[in-house]
């Protein structure tokens, strides 16, 4: 079966093309409008719904034509129905009904954060269940037990802020560009453990939620005393990048390594944007065995087409209705695609 895979949650138009007989992706193509939101320092909804109407068509033209793929040798068109922004949504799944439509195929609504997580199943057999998954997103934090494919547990949020975000606020607050969290991991590189030490909200509390605007806050105020001091030079904003990132880190870690030791889970999956964060990566090798970890690869942790149409051949299932639905408010423990 060959499924097309349609993201339109946010700021990325993917597509990909799945065939789930050789387990092989034909194609994957991603555009992103992360340079015309950087303008307004971060996305704007409405520009990128209409960045997704124009960009849709032309993706899948090109990447049918050139590899001289016929629309009518595939068999399902998987697209994200949420969570997310509404108008890009909407964009994405009318493009998607109605494709499916012209070519009498069924469409396959997809849930973007399970897609990210499951992502991580790729090419992973030693991966079983119950594992426990950390998302982490622009828009999401959260620690959920997945029992079975459809079955997941929240077993902790964050109580305010996603960490994707607090790594953009901070980049902008560095003045780097959108989105944040590359720009972060590629400054820290150069920083310097200094005095400089950021809080790690909750991180002694006996739950496992997060809480990252607390650490947003004070890097805020840091910020300012150092431009009131005027020594907010190139060094001082990689040191801030570093400090920033250490604490975001460690919340992470600590927080998963105590959840998965409650519920008895030896194996976690590590998913979303934030998950290409390759210090990240390595803090959590530090604490789990890396047999025990398993992420997607890096290519494929940010917003892509390729995740939307392998967790439809994960999930198969086939809708044939023409409803415009939406979902952009949509937890992992409500799947139900009926
Ligand atoms: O999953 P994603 O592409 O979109 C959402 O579903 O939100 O995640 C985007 C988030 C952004 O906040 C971005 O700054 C962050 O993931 N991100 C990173 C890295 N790459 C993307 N954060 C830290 N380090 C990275 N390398
Ligand atoms: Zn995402």
């Amino acid at each position: 079966m060959q499924i097309l895979g349609i993201e339109t949650s946010c700021d990325e138009t993917g597509i990909a093309l799945y065939d789930d007989n050789t387990n092989q992706f034909i194609f994957e193509s991603l555009f992103s409008q992360a340079a015309k939101h950087n303008l307004f320092g971060g996305v704007v909804p409405e520009l990128a719904a209409r960045d997704h109407i124009n960009k849709l068509l032309p993706l899948i033209d090109e990447e049918f034509s050139s590899k001289n793929i016929d629309l009518k040798n595939i068999d399902a068109i998987a697209y994200t129905k949420g969570p997310g922004l509404r108008g890009p949504l909407m964009v994405g799944t009318a493009f998607a009904k109605a494709l499916a439509f012209s070519l009498n195929i069924p469409t396959i609504p997809i849930h973007h954060m399970e897609a990210h997580l499951i992502m991580a199943k790729y090419e992973a057999d030693s991966l079983l269940y119950p594992f426990m998954t950390l998302l982490v997103s622009g828009g999401h934090t959260l620690l959920a037990k997945v029992n079975s494919p459809d079955k997941y547990k929240i077993i902790g949020e964050s109580i305010d802020d996603a960490v994707g975000e607090a790594f953009d606020k901070t980049a902008k607050l560095l003045g780097f560009k959108y989105p944040g969290g590359p720009e972060i991991e590629k400054n820290a590189l150069k920083g310097n453990l200094s005095d400089l030490v950021f809080p790690r909200p909750m991180i002694n509390s006996q739950d496992f939620n997060f809480s990252f605007s607390g650490l947003k806050t004070a890097v805020l105020y840091e910020i300012k005393r150092l431009k009131e001091d005027k020594r907010l030079d190139s060094q001082k904003k990689y040191d801030v990048s570093l400090a920033f990132q250490n604490a975001a880190i460690e919340c992470l870690v600590i927080k998963s390594v105590n959840a998965m030791r409650k519920e008895n889970c030896n194996q976690l999956v590590l998913s979303g944007g934030v998950a290409a964060n390759k210090a990240l990566r390595k803090s959590f090798k530090k604490e789990i065995d890396e047999k025990n970890l398993f992420y997607p690869d890096l290519s494929r942790c940010t917003d892509n087409g390729a995740m939307i149409a392998f967790a439809a051949s994960e999930k198969l299932n086939l809708q044939r209705d023409h409803e415009i639905k939406v979902n952009p408010r949509w937890s992992l423990e409500e799947i139900d695609y009926g």
